[in-house]
C-alpha cells in the first residue's frame, strides 16, 4: 500500500526533465505541452519521479532477483512448511544476491516478505502457522538492489485446490491481466481500476479498496497511487517513464476487510478467500513493458 508522500521539486535542484540544468534555468514555469515541461509538471502537480533508462535499467535487474526469489520459494509451498520458513529463504537468498528485503522494519514490518494464506488480504507476517493440503498463499517479495526497489507477488496452491480456491487465483490472475492492458500512454489511472473492478466485479468477486497499486523504483511506495476499481478517464493520464505496481486484491467474497491485532495482517471481514497477483511495469512510447514479468 502506498502511503502519499509528496516528492517536491525545489528551484536549485537538478531539473526532473533530465536536462542536468538546474530546474529554475529549465522548466520551472514553461508551458506544460512540452514533453521536457511534462516531466517537471508530473514532478510537481504528482510527486511523479519519471525514470530515466539507468533507473529503468536498475529497476529491471531488481525485478529478475524478485523473480528469482519467487522462483525459490515455490518448492516450498506445500503442506506442513511454515511460513517462517518462507521469510528465511526469502531473506538468505535475497542478500545472497547482493540484495535488501525492502520490507523488513519498513514501518515496522518486522520480517522480510508478506505470506497472505486464504483469507488473509495481504501483508501476512511469517510466523508459526503451517500451509495446508488446498490452501491459496500470496508471497510478496520486494528487493532493494543497488539502491533500486522491484514489486512482484503471485498467489500459489499448497497441495491441491478446491473449487474456491481454483476460482479466486484465477480471477485474481485476470484481474491483472485487465488492469495490464489497459497500461499504456494517453489512458489514464482510472482506466485501470475501471477495467478490473468491471471484470471482477464480474465474475461475482469484490475489489479491496484500502490497497493500492503504487509508483516505485527509486523507494518502495511513490506516487502515484494506482486504485484497481473506479472510472474510465478519471485520475492522472499515464505517459512515458512512469514505473508503478499494478496488484489488485481480490476476494471470493465482501470487499471488506478487518486488520488484525499485529497492525498489519489485513483479513477478509467474511472469511472469505482472497488472492492477488502484483507487477512493476514501466510505461513506454506505445505501451507498457513488465520489470517483473511472467504470464497471466
Ligand atoms: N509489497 C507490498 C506492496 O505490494 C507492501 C508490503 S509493506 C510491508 O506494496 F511492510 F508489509 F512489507
Ligand atoms: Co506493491
Ligand atoms: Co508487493
Amino acid at each position: 500500500m502506498m502511503k502519499n508522500k509528496t516528492l517536491k521539486v525545489n528551484r536549485n535542484d537538478p531539473c526532473p526533465c533530465g536536462s542536468g540544468f538546474k530546474y529554475k534555468k529549465c522548466c520551472l514555469g514553461k508551458n506544460a505541452s512540452d514533453p521536457k515541461n511534462l516531466k517537471a509538471e508530473y514532478a510537481d502537480k504528482y510527486g511523479i519521479r519519471l525514470k530515466q533508462p539507468a533507473d529503468i535499467e536498475g529497476i529491471k535487474r531488481a525485478g529478475r532477483l524478485a523473480l528469482d526469489i519467487l522462483d525459490r520459494v515455490v518448492p516450498e509451498i506445500r503442506p506442513g512448511v511454515v511460513t517462517d520458513h518462507i521469510n528465511t529463504l526469502v531473506h538468505e537468498f535475497t542478500l545472497a544476491r547482493g540484495g535488501v528485503s525492502a520490507p523488513l522494519n519498513y514501518r515496522g514490518f518486522p520480517k522480510s516478505v508478506c505470506v497472505s494464506i486464504n483469507e488473509v488480504i495481504c501483508h501476512g507476517i511469517p510466523g508459526e502457522r503451517a500451509l495446508q493440503d488446498g490452501d491459496i498463499v500470496n508471497v510478496d517479495v520486494t528487493p532493494i538492489l543497488d539502491g533500486y526497489y522491484a514489486d512482484v507477488s503471485k498467489t500459489f496452491f499448497v497441495g491441491t485446490p478446491g473449487p474456491e480456491a481454483k476460482k479466486i487465483v484465477g480471477v485474481a490472475k485476470k484481474s491483472l491481466a485487465q488492469g495490464l492492458s489497459m497500461a499504456r500512454p494517453g489512458n489514464t489511472v482510472g482506466d485501470i481500476g475501471w477495467a478490473i473492478q468491471q471484470y471482477a466485479e464480474k465474475q461475482g468477486c469484490s475489489v479491496v479498496r484500502e490497497f493500492v497499486g503504487h509508483g516505485v523504483g527509486l523507494e518502495f511506495h511513490e506516487p502515484p497511487q494506482i486504485f484497481h476499481f473506479g472510472r474510465k478517464g478519471d485520475g492522472i493520464r499515464l505517459i512515458p517513464g512512469m514505473v508503478f505496481t499494478i496488484e489488485p486484491m481480490i476476494n471470493l467474497g465482501k470487499k471488506e476487510l478487518v486488520i488484525l491485532d499485529d497492525q498489519w495482517t489485513a483479513v477478509t471481514k467474511d472469511g472469505s478467500l482472497s488472492a492477488q497477483f502484483e507487477q512493476t511495469i514501466l510505461i513506454t512510447d506505445h505501451g507498457f513493458e513488465s520489470l517483473t514479468p511472467f504470464d497471466v
